[in-house]
């Protein structure tokens, strides 16, 4: 019998996080848990060590540190601080590592353990899209396999099977559309908070759920996927399929067209992210096809979500105008989850910053981080100014 994975959660109090300590909690004699990752959510994480008894944590905010500390009593150990994630990664004692951590933080961490010759699962999207080019050169680099457990990125892994790209007619990427579908432009505008996190198939955490109801999280998503498959986003569609049923298609030059399907349950790809090429059996949700009446199929308007083509633009830029594009979004998702900019200004507040923007490669970090940086003023200033 061969030792479990051991693996290390980055983000374990999230959504990702903690469905994939459920993942490995189904699989004892698979997955061992040995290092942990959270940014505030103390008690979460006090919690998750006590039912997995991982070797080391990391908690970044300060009060949360103190009550993890305080809790444990030296259960184990405790790394803090701002960058106490990144340092985790450099240093936990793991075959693995999910990465699950919201936005731009979770840049520095994916780097790190890359650069170490980790092997990376991950759910964390902003990187790729903010510095993609650096990702999968650090991964290159290392030699470090990377899986990916986003859904639709996973399909298209999957229905890949590392075929090459010049094989790939196109990658069909599916979205469910959100709360807003069928919403008329001026209702969109002005939808509230809790209109947009009421995601009709997926429970997610806050931010990228507002990112569904924009539409922007297929955005994001397109970037991912080309950088990842190294396919131009030219030759990446989207499709509305409200069911989230089909979680992507790849459409190859002979003209067949493979799906991945499943039940909207983010255990499937955190497993075969871990776990595959192997599919050991679980108790997940299944497909209950006699409930789906029909699987459908639609266009994208993007008259009524702009942020779809405002990622294609990007993409089309190229360089840090993805960073910007992250940045820009990320600060105008947070201010409208504070109740502080209508909806209808998310897409706004991004496409000012996108079009005042200077692109240049992004080759570094420092480049990413100074262009995100400037991003985050220039989304500020504008929300500022509108407001
Ligand atoms: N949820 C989904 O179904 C889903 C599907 C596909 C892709 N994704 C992607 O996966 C990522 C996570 O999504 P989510 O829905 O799980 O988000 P979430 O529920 O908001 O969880 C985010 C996690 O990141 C942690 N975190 C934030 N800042 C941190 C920092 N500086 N250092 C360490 N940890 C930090 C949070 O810790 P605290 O809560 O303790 O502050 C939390 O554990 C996102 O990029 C998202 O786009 C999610």
């Amino acid at each position: 019998m061969t030792a479990p994975l051991r693996v290390a959660v980055f983000g374990s109090t999230g959504s990702i996080g903690q469905q994939t300590l459920e993942v490995a909690r189904r699989h004892p004699d698979r997955l061992r848990v040995t290092a942990l990752a959270a940014g505030r959510r103390a008690q979460h994480l006090v919690e998750q060590v006590l039912a997995f008894e991982p070797e080391v944590v990391a908690i970044s905010g300060p009060e949360a540190a103190q009550t993890v500390r305080e809790q444990l009593r030296g259960r184990c150990r405790v790394v803090s601080g701002p960058d106490a994630a990144e340092e985790l990664a450099g240093d936990a004692v793991a075959d693995t590592h999910v990465h699950a951590i919201t936005g731009i933080a979770g840049l520095r961490p994916m780097l790190r353990a890359l650069r170490c010759g980790k092997s990376v699962a991950f759910a964390t999207k902003e990187p790729l899209v903010a510095a993609g080019d650096l990702v999968m050169a650090a991964a290159r680099d290392s030699g470090s396999r990377l899986a990916p457990i986003d859904s639709e990125i996973s399909a298209l892994w999957q229905c890949l099977a590392g075929a090459p790209p010049e094989r790939v007619k196109r990658l069909l990427l599916t979205a469910s559309g959100g709360p807003f579908r069928t919403w008329p432009a001026r209702r969109i505008a002005d939808a509230t908070v809790a209109e947009a996190l009421a995601h009709p198939t997926w429970e997610m955490g806050a931010k990228i759920t507002v990112d569904s109801a924009s539409m922007m999280n297929k955005g994001l998503e397109l970037i991912e996927a080309s950088r990842f498959f190294g396919i131009a986003t030219e030759r990446i569609d989207v499709i509305l399929h409200p069911q989230s049923v089909v979680h992507s298609m790849v459409e190859f030059e002979d003209g067949a067209i493979l799906a991945q399907l499943g039940s909207p349950d983010m255990r499937l790809p955190i497993q075969y992210a871990l776990l595959g090429p192997d599919r050991p059996p679980n108790e997940f949700e299944r497909v209950n096809w006699a409930a789906i009446a029909a699987l459908t199929f639609e266009q994208v308007d993007v008259a009524r979500f702009p942020c779809v083509r405002l990622a294609y633009e990007a993409a089309r830029v190229g360089g840090t105008a993805t960073t910007a594009l992250n940045a820009a979004n990320e600060v105008a998702n947070h201010v409208f989850r504070e109740g502080r900019l209508p909806f209808g200004a998310i897409a706004a507040t991004v496409e000012h910053v996108l079009h005042d923007h200077c692109a240049v490669p992004a080759d570094s970090l420092e480049t990413v981080e100074s262009a995100d940086r400037q991003a985050r003023a220039a989304a500020e200033e504008f929300i500022q100014r509108a407001s």
